[in-house]
């Protein structure tokens, strides 16, 4: 293999740059020439594809958001953008791929790779840490601190003014953002799509919270889950016990940036080198995660697999600290 490419695809996460530059420095090190895909999928449909260089990876480790652009690409769904792809990069002479992304980045290259053979290996960048075969994804760890921050800042004002607050977190349909958040900043309650809660459980352990002569109540409500999001969970709240002073902060798209913490860049520069080395010793069609702080690999389509391991544990935790 002469020529490789790198792409970020999918929602951006602190950690990908990080990544971009293990991928070519690693490249470079074996004396391979690497491309970067610019725009995810679209940029491979369209051949915006340039040669990068161990300066054009300079100084970015400390930034958030990804110097190759990243987009949710339609085009590539279809079997004609796919061609498109394929025609584009066999014009520039690329052989194989480095994916960073989460689910829709792997379910692309899951297809492209079946249709077409290019040999492509994935690094786990999203911040929803919704993917099997790694214990954190590139981006989970800063938008946990990131998250934390905010929820801090909301406790100091709830406690002064007796107040119940329904914090919204990303993730999708996961809930590790909102376990982990709530157990740092000691949280009452989380409500995740994993383990579902009913309106009446929710008002019932509030009612003994407050009952308990709590000061400030921080429910941690992550994205996608039932009985729907935090305003409306607030609302039937807020009908159910007047007396309660409810707020809402919907935290969103601040969790996607910020400088990567030291784990970030961290595992992000690991699973980067780890992934061109795997794909020139012959793999393809795996993600390289980190477990139990070793490199794993792991085919395409087991990364969607729903990781529950440590979701039992991290509830219990917030049930029984929070009391
Ligand atoms: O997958 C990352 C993520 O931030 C999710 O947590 C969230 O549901 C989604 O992306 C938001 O996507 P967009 O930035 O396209 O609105």
């Amino acid at each position: 293999m002469k020529n490789i490419a790198v792409f970020t695809s999918g929602g951006d996460a602190p950690g990908m740059n990080a990544c971009i530059r293990a991928v070519v420095r690693g490249a470079l090190h074996h004396n391979v020439n690497v491309f970067g895909i610019y725009r995810g999928y679209n940029g491979m449909i369209n051949g915006d594809i340039h040669p990068l260089t161990s300066q054009s990876v300079s100084n970015i480790i400390q930034r958030a958001g990804t110097i190759l652009k990243s987009a949710r690409s339609a085009e590539f769904r279809t079997k004609e953008g796919r061609k498109k792809a394929y025609e584009q990069l066999r014009a520039h002479g690329i052989e194989g791929l480095v994916a960073i992304g989460g689910n829709g980045t792997f379910t692309g290259a899951q297809i492209f790779y079946e249709e077409y053979g290019i040999p492509t290996v994935g690094a786990p960048g999203t911040i929803d840490n919704d993917l099997y075969g790694t214990d954190f994804t590139i981006g989970f760890d800063t938008a946990v601190n990131t998250a934390l921050n905010a929820i801090d800042k909301i406790r100091d004002t709830a406690d002064s003014h007796d107040r119940v607050f329904f914090i919204e977190v990303m993730g999708r349909n996961s809930g590790y953002i909102a376990l982990r958040s709530a157990i740092g900043g000691g949280a009452e309650m989380a409500i995740i799509p994993e383990k579902p809660n009913s309106l009446d459980e929710i008002i019932e352990k509030l009612k003994t919270g407050w009952g308990r002569a709590k000061r400030s109540y921080i429910v941690v409500v992550a994205e996608g889950q039932q009985p729907g999001n935090a305003t409306e969970i607030a609302q039937k709240v807020k009908k159910e016990i007047p007396d309660l002073d409810v707020r809402v902060s919907t935290l969103g798209h601040i969790q996607r940036g910020g400088s990567p913490s030291a784990v970030d860049r961290v595992i992000a520069s690991r699973i980067g080198l780890a992934a061109v080395e795997a794909l020139l010793s012959g793999k393809s069609g795996i993600m390289v995660g980190i477990v139990n702080g070793r490199i794993k690999y792991t085919p395409f389509k087991e990364t969607f697999k729903q990781k529950n391991e440590q979701i039992a544990e991290m509830i219990r935790l917030v049930e029984v600290l929070s009391k």
